[in-house]
């Protein structure tokens, strides 16, 4: 039995990005894994750094108490061995909120300067796109969204780390059925096999 920390980020319960978290918990309950989920807009995450944290964050404070939100992201990290992270791309990156979340927990004294956190066994960042993977190889995004989220956002924080676009959403209605269906597949699949 595995436990996972899922973080997902999308404001709308009717979005493709909740059928990919739905598909993908789903493959988590089959395989008898358990998990913890951070919805960040049903829980009204603040995603803007006060000026205490930032401070505490610019000073390298890492003995200052960090918010009970964020402490609370902390012990569910730290309780799960994978963490998953779900969204839509929005403007070749993950939702403000998303983008919020690491600014808030990835705090020093725990994510950086030094790394304390527990050491996770595996991160999967699985983001929908309105563009195919060939769209956004062939612009570069793909390349520099999987380096902002594997290099830098999970890094050594994790003994391993996958990135899994399900794109072309933006593509045509007529193969979107078939397109959908495979990702969703592939979601339950990826939870399943974790
Ligand atoms: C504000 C906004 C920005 C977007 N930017 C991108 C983008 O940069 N690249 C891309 O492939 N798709 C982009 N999309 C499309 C979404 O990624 C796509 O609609 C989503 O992944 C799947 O739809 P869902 O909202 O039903 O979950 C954007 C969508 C919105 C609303």
């Amino acid at each position: 039995m595995t436990q996972v920390h899922v973080v997902y980020a999308h404001p709308s319960d009717r979005s493709f990005t909740r059928e990919v978290l739905d598909a993908f918990t789903g493959g988590l309950d089959d395989a008898g894994h358990t998990r913890t989920v951070s919805d960040l807009y049903a829980m009204g995450f603040r995603s803007e750094l006060s000026v205490e944290e930032y401070e505490r964050e610019s000073g390298h404070r890492s003995g200052a108490d960090v918010p009970d939100d964020v402490a609370a992201e902390h012990a569910r990290l730290e309780a799960a061995d994978v963490w998953a992270f779900v969204y839509p791309v929005w403007w070749a990156d993950c939702p403000a909120r998303l983008k919020g979340w690491f600014d808030r927990v990835w705090t020093v004294g725990f994510a950086y300067k030094p790394v304390r956190v527990r050491v996770a066994r595996k991160a999967l960042v699985l983001c929908t796109a309105g563009y195919s993977v060939a769209e956004l190889e062939a612009s570069g995004c793909y390349q520099a969204m999987r380096t902002t989220m594997l290099t830098d956002r999970i890094g050594e924080r994790a003994r391993s780390s996958e990135f899994v676009v399900f794109g072309g959403s933006a593509g045509g209605a007529g193969q979107w059925a078939e397109i959908s269906a495979g990702h969703l597949r592939r979601a339950a699949e990826i939870a399943q096999s974790i």
